[in-house]
């Protein structure tokens, strides 16, 4: 699968996962290329937690509620720093999103399935917080992102998209 291949085959997952461990070699291609992804000035703000022992996801699906990829036998819990890249500059929110999407293409390409759950977790019940004090995570990088990994037991949704016309232009913003 080449990388336009893997754009437009990728959505959002929010079904059951096959009880399906991923090998950890894979979760390693996935983390990577979300720390391979661009970042303002190259602060590289964003770090990564995966998470594939069944003890311990057992405990974030403690704190997960209401439950999201809760039959996933992994994910990738993502952290952030929200330091300036330059004088009041902070890029920390497109660095993470980079690194995200690079992630659920890499998750799409090796066969996987994932959805990018920030909404849920960052609301203000603040499940983020629960799941950075399972996984030790210090007061200095915020958890904002939680991304389930494994092989669906289904097919995901495919959600309607505006038009490209509605969207994209060339040359200029269409006029009257
Ligand atoms: C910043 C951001 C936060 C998101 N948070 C959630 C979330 O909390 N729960 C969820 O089910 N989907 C979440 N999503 C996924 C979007 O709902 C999804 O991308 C959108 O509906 C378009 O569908 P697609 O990903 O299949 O193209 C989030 C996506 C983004 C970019």
């Amino acid at each position: 699968m080449n990388v336009i291949e893997a754009i437009h085959c990728r959505h959002s997952y929010r079904g059951k996962y096959k009880n399906i461990p991923v090998p950890k070699d894979d979760l390693i291609k996935i983390m990577q290329a979300g720390l391979d992804a661009p970042s303002g000035c190259n602060k590289q703000t964003t770090s990564l937690i995966a998470v594939d022992d069944p003890h311990i996801l057992a405990k974030l699906r403690r704190v997960i509620e209401p439950p999201i990829g809760d039959t996933a036998p992994a994910a990738i819990c993502v952290l952030t720093q929200r330091i300036n890249a330059y004088r009041d500059k902070c890029f920390a929110v497109q660095d993470y999103s980079a690194a995200i999407q690079n992630m659920l293409l890499a998750i799409v390409e090796l066969g996987y399935q994932s959805c990018w759950y920030e909404g849920h977790i960052t609301d203000d019940d603040k499940i983020c917080d629960k799941i950075a004090q399972v996984l030790n995570v210090p007061d200095n990088y915020e958890l904002v992102c939680y991304l389930p990994v494994g092989i669906a037991e289904c097919e995901a949704a495919q959600p309607k998209k505006k038009p490209f016309g509605e969207r994209a232009w060339f040359n200029s913003f269409p006029q009257e």
